[in-house]
């Protein structure tokens, strides 16, 4: 069924109140065929997956289409494997839970992200030293012009930081119907990233395992990230960025303590989060948004913004990261 001016408010974890033209749901591939076959070919479409990652700021003049393709399916397993095929309309982190619950090891660092399954390669997900290209098999999406199935493998995703041939060269070409992931039955337990490691020892358990981590992460992001249940938001808003060493060098002049991670060309990513804290904005609110108080990475809706304004304030901040430390700040959330 198609329908007509319908309110995204539900459908976008910002909370943001905006039409979209039309407006389809999907459960499975032949239920996405019949509507692109029947749609008025002038409206460009959106696909919709958890709405996790976004940023509307008008209304849409789109055909927006709501990924519910559901279902998880064991599709090899051996004695140390099991790959996994997940509907891309699953949700992430209910997939999580569903790994963690049988003991299998690959993904439970990035618990408690939100979003869907099918948006996981879109982006790279990664979280707390993991991210999904390190246990991503394959996976399928339909060719919007042609209504065919095609099958990527990991070298085809062309994954990055954040980043994904979906994004890039093949943006707005494809749905991603199904997701697979191989995930180990002898799980390795990654608690490299500081903070997991002080959270488990704060839990006090005697056998770190998957679930372990899992909860760990769950606590970790409760603490500093707000449920977008409660208070809209998508997550980080903006990349960490990646500077040559000269700019580092520079900043460390009056910061000798500014968090960076060295990358494999000699460049340095940098967080965000700091810059925009140490800038004075943590905490700050224009309006009916602002930065989150517990991490500035994150800007939040407190009830009522209008998606332009959240893209104002995100400007205010990037104008000011790049005055006060020669770094420009790229926005991760996707502007509609
Ligand atoms: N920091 C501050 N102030 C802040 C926030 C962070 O000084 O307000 C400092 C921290 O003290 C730390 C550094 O910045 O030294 C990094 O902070 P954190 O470990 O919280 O991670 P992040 O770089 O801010 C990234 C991801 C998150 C992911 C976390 C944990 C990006 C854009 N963000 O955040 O991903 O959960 O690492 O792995 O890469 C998301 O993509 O939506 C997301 C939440």
């Amino acid at each position: 069924m198609i329908e007509h001016n319908i309110s995204l408010k539900p459908y976008n974890t910002f909370g943001i109140d905006v039409n979209a033209k039309s407006f389809g749901r999907f459960g499975s591939l032949d239920e996405l065929k019949d509507l692109l076959r029947n749609r008025d070919k002038e409206t460009p479409l959106f696909i919709l997956g958890g709405g996790s990652n976004i940023l509307l700021t008008k209304d849409l003049p789109f055909f927006v289409l709501k990924n519910e393709i559901s279902g998880i399916e064991i599709i090899n397993e051996t004695e140390t494997h099991v790959v996994v095929k997940v509907g891309s309309g699953v949700e992430w982190h209910a997939f999580v839970r569903y790994t963690v619950e049988k003991g299998w090891g690959g993904i439970e660092n990035m618990s408690l992200i939100p979003g869907s399954v099918g948006a996981s390669p879109m982006q790279n997900i990664g979280a707390y030293g993991a991210e999904i290209k390190d246990t991503f098999v394959s996976l399928e999406a339909l060719h919007i012009d042609s209504l065919e199935v095609h099958t990527f493998n990991r070298e085809q995703c062309q994954f990055g930081y954040r980043e994904s041939v979906f994004k890039r060269a093949l943006k707005d070409q494809y749905v991603i119907i199904s997701v697979s992931y191989q995930l180990s039955k002898n799980p390795v337990i990654n608690t490299t990233y500081g903070a997991i490691q002080s959270e488990i020892e704060v839990m006090g358990v005697s056998e770190i395992t998957v679930d372990t981590v899992s909860q760990a992460v769950m606590n970790i992001r409760r603490s500093k990230l707000p449920d977008p249940k409660v208070l809209g938001n998508a997550g980080s808003f903006f990349k960490n960025p990646v500077v040559s060493r000269e700019v580092l060098e520079q900043i460390a002049v009056n910061y000798p303590d500014v968090p960076h991670y060295p990358q494999e060309n000699g460049e340095e990513k940098l967080a965000a989060g700091w810059l925009i804290e140490k800038a004075g904005w943590k905490g700050k609110r224009t309006g009916n948004c602002g930065v989150h108080e517990k991490q500035a990475l994150v800007l939040v809706n407190y009830g009522g913004s209008t998606g332009r304004e959240i893209f104002d304030l995100s400007t205010s901040i990037i104008e000011d990261i790049r005055a006060k430390f020669g770094v420009t700040l790229e926005r991760e959330v996707n502007i509609l």
